[in-house]
This record gives structure tokens, sequence and C-alpha cells, in this order.
């Protein structure tokens, strides 16, 4: 056996014990697959990867996803890594790594499979804050009394950047908001998301801006329920980042958000996986109005 998974709490996150050597191994790729889908978020501690092995690891996976070529942050020598940092001189537009802040599903507000996983390595570590916190919305979903599965079960959620990024900007200038209609789709999501395998889970974050159909009120409400619900100590695991850290996440399974920092040192590099399943349509134009009705 070169590697090894240990559960941190019941419902989620492993800690993986691989060596470098042994990362795009067969054995390694069959068990983070599986163990991606049983403890959501995989550890591997302080395992030091170069830009060229996290490509390499993230291609034994699934295709890389290649949004990360349309979102500012990347060089054109590895433009498949983009660059979580604060600092403008890596990333020319910190205000979406801002938007990390909150609760959120990456690249959920984009017309395309939803992406299967991300993969996070830690290069510049901040003095505080920068903790990634990751909620299991697998077990979110499993553990709802019955009563409110049978209410939810058909809901209908809207997705978009606007939502996200309010907390960012409040409300943002005119050219900013058609920036971000360039850059993503409004979308329409199930509110639980039945996969191919049959599991369920629901799909939550800050950019769920309101359920089809209700009362803007009435559907916020039931999302920020909804989020503090499935962001209960049990189904969350924040990660204390060291130096050289390389986590991996069920993106589709799972919401994350970082604590506040204000570090610009800090610097995370990120790689995506894409997904084979598309959830999600773009919203049409009677299904928005209808979120921002007040009554
Ligand atoms: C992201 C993200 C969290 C972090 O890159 O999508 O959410 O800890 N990052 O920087
Ligand atoms: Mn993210």
């Amino acid at each position: 056996m070169s590697i090894t998974v240990e559960p941190v709490k019941p419902h989620i996150g492993g800690i993986v014990r691989v060596s470098h050597d042994h990362l795009l191994d067969d054995e390694t790729i069959e068990t983070v697959r599986r163990e991606l889908e049983t403890r959501g978020v995989l550890v591997f501690p302080q395992i030091a990867v170069s830009d060229q092995l996290q490509l390499a690891f993230t291609d034994r996976l699934g295709e890389r996803v290649n949004f990360t070529r349309q979102v500012p942050g990347s060089d054109a020598d590895t433009a498949d890594v983009y660059k979580i940092t604060l600092d403008r001189k890596l990333n020319s537009e910190p205000d979406y790594v801002l938007g990390t802040f909150f609760w959120h599903i990456d690249g959920i507000t984009i017309d395309q499979p939803l992406p299967k996983a991300t993969v996070l390595s830690a290069r510049k570590l901040s003095d505080s804050g920068g903790a990634t916190e990751f909620a299991n919305l697998y077990a979110a979903w499993d553990l709802l009394p019955e009563e409110d599965k049978r209410e939810y079960e058909n809901l209908r959620v809207i997705h978009c950047v606007e939502a996200a990024v309010r907390p960012v900007h409040g409300h943002p200038s005119e050219e900013r908001r058609a920036r971000y209609k360039a850059m993503a789709a409004v979308m329409e999501q199930p509110l639980v998301w039945t996969h191919e395998d049959g599991r369920k889970s629901l799909l939550l974050g800050t950019h769920a801006d309101g359920i089809v159909g209700m009362p803007g009120a009435h559907g916020r409400a039931l999302l920020a329920r909804l989020q503090q619900w499935a962001a209960q100590p049990d189904f969350v695991y924040t990660h204390k980042w060291q130096p050289g850290d390389l986590v991996i996440w069920n993106n589709q399974g799972l919401m994350h958000r970082v604590v506040p920092y204000t570090d610009e040192g800090r610097v995370m590099h990120r790689t995506t996986i894409a997904g084979t399943e598309k959830p999600g349509v773009p919203a049409n134009a009677a299904n928005v109005e209808s979120i921002y009705q007040v009554a």
C-alpha cells in the first residue's frame, strides 16, 4: 500500500499519506476518486508539488476546466494554474478572490458541466486568517427531516455572479455589471441535485439569489436557512494550511469559503477538473424575474 487515507470527521475530511513518487500511480488516482465521493475533501500534508506535478495530477483525474483561461491571474506558461491571491502583481482582479470569503461552489454560474473537483496548493501563507472551510452538501441533504425533503425536492434556484460578488461590491457599477454578464451566465439549478449515481446533494452558496416562483424574501430566507443548516460544524472541515499542503475537494458535493485575510502575500495555486454532469440550464427571463418580485 503506497497510499493511506485517514478520516477526519464522520461526515467529512480525509488525510492522505502518499509520497511524491506515487502521486500519479493508478492506485493513488483510484483511491482519490473513490475517497472524493465519501470524504469530500482530501488533504495531502506538505506534499509541496510544483505546478507541473499539480497539472499532471489534475490531468490524471480528468479534463482541465478551461474557465481558468478566462479568469485573470493565470500566466502564459502555466495558463491552467490560477493564482488565488490579493496581490495585484500576480492577479489583476483580486475582487473575484474576495468573493471566496463567502460560501460558494466553483463554476456554478457558468453554462458548462459543473466542475468535478478543485485542487489548491499552498505556496505562501497569510499571517492571519486564510483557513479554508468545506461543508458537505450530500450530508446536508441526507440528514434533512423527511418532510423538509418532500417540500424542497423540486425547487429551482437562480444562481448568478452578481449575487456571488454582492458582498464584495454592494452596488456594482454599470460597467462592472456588464463584465459579469460577459463572463458568466445566469443559471437555473435544481436545489436538490440527483447525481447520475443516484446520490443527492444540495446546491447552495452566495451565488444562489432566489427560488423560482417564490417571492424574493421567501426564497432568500429559505436559502439562508439551508446554508446555515449545511454549514453546521458536523458537516464542516476547516483546513488550517501548512506550507506545501495540497487539498482536493469534490466541488459537486461541497461548498467552501476561506476565512478572511488581508495579507497580499498569501498565494494559492488552483487547478480545476471538469465534470461530466450538468445539473443546470441557463435561466429564462420569466424565472429570473420571479425571484425579484417582492410579494
Ligand atoms: C477558490 C477558493 C479558497 C482559498 O480558489 O476557488 O475558494 O482558500 N479558494 O483560497
Ligand atoms: Mn472556490
